[in-house]
Order: C-alpha cells, then structure tokens, then sequence
C-alpha cells in the first residue's frame, strides 16, 4: 500500500487520497464528505470522483456510501447534538 492511501476500517474499500485540495468534512450528524480528486477503488476498479459521501452511521445499504438512511434512523454521531425535529 503507497503512503498515500488508506483503508476503511473494515477493509472493503482502498481511498486513493491526492496530494492536493482534497478536503474531509464530518457531517454533523451524518456522511463523510470527501471533496477534491479523489480515486476511490471498492475492488471493481478505480473511479474517480470530484465528492464522495461515506456512510458513519453503519446503517447505508450501499456501504460504504451514505444512502440518507442516517436521516431516518435519527443517526447522532459522538459530540454532536440530536438533529432538531420541527
Ligand atoms: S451516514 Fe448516511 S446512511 Fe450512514
């Protein structure tokens, strides 16, 4: 594995990270957001991407993409608040 790429944690994905403006967002209460070039690779080939939304819930059908289930599910991530209903 090159220095510049990672794993998720159950192995199902290699993220291919380029050196320059890639950006990662945490959500609140929801994906990852993965922003810039970016060459993701699930095992059925490489595609590049401009965003990706990673699922943090654990709840997405199409793991590892968020899918909206955690809005659903009222999905609350460690620090953050519980979204507000009105
Ligand atoms: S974060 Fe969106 S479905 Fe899990």
């Amino acid at each position: 594995m090159s220095g510049d790429t990672t794993t998720d944690t159950k192995g199902e994905g290699e993220f291919g990270l380029g050196s320059t403006g890639v950006q990662v967002e945490l959500r609140e209460n929801g994906p990852i957001v993965i922003s810039g070039s970016v060459r993701f690779d699930d095992g059925s080939g490489p595609v590049l991407s401009d965003r990706l939304f990673l699922c943090r819930c654990g709840e997405s059908a199409k793991k590892p993409m968020c899918d909206g289930t955690h809005k659903r599910t009222g999905f609350v991530a460690d620090g953050c608040q519980p979204p507000q209903r009105s």
